[in-house]
């Protein structure tokens, strides 16, 4: 028998509470209508993170990022009541799909937010452009996410803004031939490109381009390879919290002692699992949007507060994505009042503002973010490991959005 396809955004029964219901009743019988609005002031935000699987500590720090902003903000904004609703979609795109379809059709959600890695925030771009909600990228770097649906805007980074200041810094810097290595995904094959095209047009030369795996990458046959090759640097992206990898087995086969220094995209060195790396990786230079090290009052006060609320942690560019994207989002209900939809998105377009990160704006064009780019080195300060900023290059736009 055929069976129709079920649409992706069936219209499900409205769930009514038990005191609803009676009170419902009482309206029926007295012949009058309730305002179907008045009682539900809630605004409801889906937040969709991977909480647990290989990129668990990327959930970990958005949320906390989402939740240190509200604390200190407050859940109410334009007369309604910020409800969070997340959930876990273990790092897997078909399962961030199907929750952010039942996050609008079931909990009718204002706005979808999160999305820890690219693939993720591709899988749930068709619901957003169907269901007419606006969805916030706080993490996934690719380039072209702002392009897979209009309802997108990014408050994370985008790879291809960080790499081609790194590759601007390298020519200038005395690294004439790199080998890259990155992870074979969207990000990675964005940093790939963007790096090389730049660097070539420096002057520099790529002598070989290497890609592992995103699953269980195992770096030790790949870094025979850039060993065997003989390059001034290594270039390297891959995403939070992979890092400690691929700095150990770096320096455990002895390529720093060959000579051979680490450039890389920011997430390589990320700031929660920094102290971990040991001094193997003091001297990387990375570039990247924010640093926990970043020096401003702004990002001082963040830190602690951060630090204070999820002792033993501290906040990486995750949780500043996190932090940014809630901003984004608190501001633009205030200023609507709680409307959804387009007015929503249109307000949260051109926001401009002081972020942890430094100076944020986000383009009304292109929906996605302009902010300083940072050139940083490892450096041990006070016995803990820190990304110490070098260079500062202002109000960097995507790249990948100058066609
Ligand atoms: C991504 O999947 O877009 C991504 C994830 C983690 C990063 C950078 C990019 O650190």
């Amino acid at each position: 028998m055929w069976n129709a396809p079920r649409p992706i955004l069936a219209v499900s029964s409205v769930r009514v509470s038990a005191a609803r219901r009676r009170l419902l009743a009482g309206a029926v019988c007295l012949g009058f209508a309730l305002p179907s609005m008045a009682q539900d002031t809630a605004f409801r935000i889906g937040l969709i993170l991977p909480m647990t699987g290989p990129f668990a500590s990327t959930g970990k720090q958005l949320e906390a990022g989402v939740r240190l902003y509200l604390a200190q903000n407050g859940d109410m904004a334009g007369g309604r009541k910020i409800t969070l609703i997340v959930k876990d979609d273990t790092g897997a795109p078909d399962v961030t799909k199907r929750i952010a379809q039942e996050l609008v059709v079931n909990d009718k959600v204002q706005v979808l937010a999160g999305f820890g890695l690219t693939p993720l925030a591709f899988a749930s771009a068709p619901v957003a452009t169907q269901s007419k909600t606006p969805m916030v990228v706080m993490a996934a770097a690719t380039s072209s996410i702002t392009e897979a649906s209009p309802w997108i805007v990014r408050s994370s980074f985008t790879v291809p803004q960080v790499v081609t200041a790194l590759a601007d810094w390298a020519a200038k810097n005395n690294i004439r031939k790199v080998v890259s290595l990155v992870t074979d995904y969207a990000p990675g094959i964005d940093s790939e490109k963007y790096f090389s095209q730049r660097f070539t047009t420096n002057g520099g030369q790529v002598l070989e381009t290497l890609r592992v795996p995103l699953r269980s990458p195992d770096f030790a046959p790949f870094l025979q390879k850039v060993r065997d090759a003989h390059p001034d640097a290594l270039f390297t992206f891959v995403p939070a919290g992979v890092g400690t990898a691929l700095m150990k087995q770096f320096a455990e086969r002895g390529l720093d002692k060959a000579g051979i220094r680490v450039i890389a995209e920011g997430s390589v060195t990320d700031d929660d699992i920094l102290n971990g790396m040991g001094d193997g990786v003091l001297g990387t230079v990375t570039a990247h949007h924010y640093s926990a090290a970043h020096d401003s009052a702004v990002n001082r006060r963040f830190v602690q507060a951060f630090m204070k609320a999820n002792p033993g942690m501290r906040p990486n560019f995750m949780a500043v994505g996190g932090y940014d994207g809630m901003r984004v989002i608190h501001e633009a209900i205030k200023s609507t009042r709680g409307a959804g939809g387009e007015a929503l998105l249109a307000a949260m377009k051109g926001q401009i503002f002081e972020s942890p990160r430094g100076p944020m704006f986000i383009d009304a064009q292109t929906r996605d973010v302009v902010h300083n780019v940072y050139i940083r080195r490892v450096e041990r300060v006070k016995g803990e490991l820190w990304n110490t900023e070098i260079e500062t290059i202002a109000d960097v736009k995507d790249p990948g959005k100058a066609r």
